[in-house]
């Protein structure tokens, strides 16, 4: 079980074991100087006035830390990255960048053994792993530096999808009021029409309209990249009693939703949802870097003749990636947008699965719970194994050319453990996307990410940020320890890497075994 003291214990000993530092490379111990100055930079823990409550409170959503945040510095795009390209950069982002947590009765509900049977016994299902709220999307790129996000997208074609969350009436409380524009039609960005139905924006188009607005205040910030991922699975499918449940009560709804299948049409609605809110001049589009290339793989991976374009002429924009993590919609826009040279999403599959990658997909995710869910038996050497074939296959596929994004934790599990080994393994194995629920928790109030536990609230100091660079300021991005010739911590005027320095840099090195591109 993944909360034991055991387990917790041998984490811990192992985070806090070694001084290895000897045995460091030069960018290890770059990395750990970045670790210890931000550290040492971070505000004094403010107290956990909300932890400190019974049961009941102890289940209530963790607040939004909105109602008068700190003065807080700024994130800083000014890299000098004239020279830089774009896989040269290494950035935080967020997972469900609009998520919060569901109301403390709908956890309750959760906690119910029966619920608790139809979700596997799962750790990455019980309450706390929907215990997450993260701050407002200007906040997150003012204050926190965040310059990747990830929306769920959810057809609701006539505002219905989530207009009564089944969540609500099961557990008795459907006298709340919604915000209005869950009667909206269009894309919904929630993780669940249900259960988990919670977000800040609520609509993708309010998603994106925040970093929009944000974007041309800001025209010279490094690119934004939006992983939009399309979603028609709910939490708990099709659950007979639940929906006898629900008939046998009045009052909406009178069955858990029932999720829009997505098809070719609904991601060309997708595509028009993205252009009612930006100009396609904002836009990195695929085609800008295919060119005349046969493959956006060609047109990239320097093994065959490729590059990633410059830094410079793609900053103030945005760059969208659908999510495909069971190979399905990326076929699907293939169809439309052969090799996606006329496509506006670039398409990411799974890098630490099976499948084929194909020849237009340059970005890879390395999500999902660390070592494929057997949290059971996850023992501090079990989960240091994990991390290493992971990371084995993220350091490879970036130096490869491909653009990664992996997670630091999963349905806040690493945070549950306080376990840091897979995002700081991730930064070093060259991650382009460091993805959390818990970005730099020393730029907020504690109470806002508190993991709450079954009886009394506790809570780690699991955070995730990205070291600064040597004497650094706050910067939203920093040059990639795989692909800026190791320039990581001192940035010179030419950027994360000149060509000379490139040319440098050792080929893709061990075993390919990853990516089967
Ligand atoms: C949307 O609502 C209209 C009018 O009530 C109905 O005719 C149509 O079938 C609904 N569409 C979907 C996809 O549910
Ligand atoms: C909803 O109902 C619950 C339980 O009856 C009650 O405690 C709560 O105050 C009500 N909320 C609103 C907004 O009316
Ligand atoms: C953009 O700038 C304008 C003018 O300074 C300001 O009123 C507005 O609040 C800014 N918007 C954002 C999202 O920063
Ligand atoms: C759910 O299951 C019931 C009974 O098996 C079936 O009649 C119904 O059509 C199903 N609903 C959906 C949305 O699949
Ligand atoms: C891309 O768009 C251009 C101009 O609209 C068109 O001429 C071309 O045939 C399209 N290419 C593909 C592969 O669809
Ligand atoms: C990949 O294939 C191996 C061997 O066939 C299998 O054990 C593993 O579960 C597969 N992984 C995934 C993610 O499907
Ligand atoms: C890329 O892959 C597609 C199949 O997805 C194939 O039809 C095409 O020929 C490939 N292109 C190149 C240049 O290999
Ligand atoms: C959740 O369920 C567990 C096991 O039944 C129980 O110990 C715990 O108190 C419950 N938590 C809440 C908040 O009800
Ligand atoms: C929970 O907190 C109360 C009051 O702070 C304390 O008396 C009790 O021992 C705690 N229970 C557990 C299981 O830690
Ligand atoms: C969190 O950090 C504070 C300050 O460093 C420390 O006092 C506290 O014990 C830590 N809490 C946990 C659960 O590690
Ligand atoms: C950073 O690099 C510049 C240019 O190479 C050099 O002059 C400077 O001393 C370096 N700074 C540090 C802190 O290493
Ligand atoms: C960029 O790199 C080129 C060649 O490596 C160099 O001549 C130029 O000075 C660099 N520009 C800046 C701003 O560093």
């Amino acid at each position: 079980m993944v909360s034991s003291g055991a387990a917790q214990a041998c984490l811990l000993v192992l985070l806090c074991s070694g001084s290895a530092m000897a045995k460091m490379s030069r960018w290890e111990r770059v990395l750990q100087a970045g670790a210890d100055a931000t550290v040492s930079q971070a505000p004094a823990v403010a107290p956990a006035a909300a932890v400190d409550s019974g049961p009941l409170g102890a289940m209530a959503p963790a607040p939004a830390p909105m109602a008068g945040p700190p003065p807080l510095p700024k994130a800083s795009d000014a890299l000098a990255l004239t020279n830089s390209s774009l896989n040269q950069l290494q950035t935080l982002g967020t997972y469900q960048s609009d998520h919060v947590a569901p109301p403390s009765a709908v956890l309750q509900l959760l906690n119910g053994s029966g619920y608790q049977q139809a979700l596997g016994q799962n750790p990455y299902y019980a309450p706390q792993s929907f215990q997450y709220t993260l701050p407002d999307i200007f906040f997150q790129l003012d204050a926190l530096g965040i310059r990747q996000f990830h929306f769920n997208a959810w057809k609701d074609p006539n505002g219905t999808l989530a207009a009564h969350p089944a969540g609500l009436k099961l557990a008795g409380t459907s006298n709340v009021t919604l915000d209005p524009k869950y009667s909206y039609f269009g894309y919904k960005t929630f993780g669940d029409p249900d259960f988990d139905f919670q977000s800040s924006c609520v609509t993708l188009e309010t998603c994106l309209q925040l970093i929009q607005s944000w974007s041309v205040n800001h025209t010279d910030h490094i690119p934004i990249t939006v992983y939009l991922e399309p979603r028609e699975q709910t939490l708990l499918g099709n659950s007979s009693s639940l929906n006898q449940q629900l008939a046998s009560q009045p009052g909406e709804p009178q069955q858990l939703a029932v999720p829009y299948p997505i098809n070719g049409d609904d991601l060309v609605e997708l595509q028009n949802t993205v252009y009612r809110v930006f100009n396609q001049s904002a836009i990195i589009l695929p085609g800008s870097l295919l060119g005349n290339d046969s493959t956006l793989q060609v047109a990239t991976q320097k093994a065959v003749g490729g590059s990633w374009p410059e830094m410079e002429t793609n900053r103030g924009r945005v760059l969208f990636v659908m999510v495909d993590s069971a190979g399905k919609y990326g076929d699907m826009y293939r169809q439309l947008f052969p090799d996606l040279r006329n496509a506006t999403f670039f398409v990411s599959q799974p890098g630490n699965g099976n499948a084929t990658i194909d020849n237009s997909t340059v970005f890879l995710d390395y999500l999902g719970p660390l070592g494929g869910g057997s949290v059971a038996t996850w023992t501090n050497t079990s989960a240091n194994a994990a991390v290493k074939k992971d990371m084995a296959r993220v350091q490879a596929a970036v130096r490869k050319g491909f653009m990664a994004r992996v997670a630091a934790d999963w349905q806040t599990v690493e945070a549950r453990e306080d376990y840091h080994n897979r995002s700081m393994d991730a930064i070093k194995a060259g991650t382009h996307f460091l993805q959390t629920s818990f970005p730099n928790v020393a730029q907020l109030p504690k109470f806002a990410y508190s993991v709450l536990g079954s009886s009394n609230a506790t809570y780690t100091n699991y955070t995730v940020s990205l070291p600064l660079r040597l004497g650094g300021s706050f910067n939203a991005g920093r040059c990639n320890p795989q692909t800026s010739a190791g320039i990581v911590a001192n940035e010179t005027a030419s950027g994360c890497g000149s060509a000379a320095d490139n040319a440098l840099l050792a080929p893709a090195p061990g075993p390919a075994t990853a990516v089967s591109a």
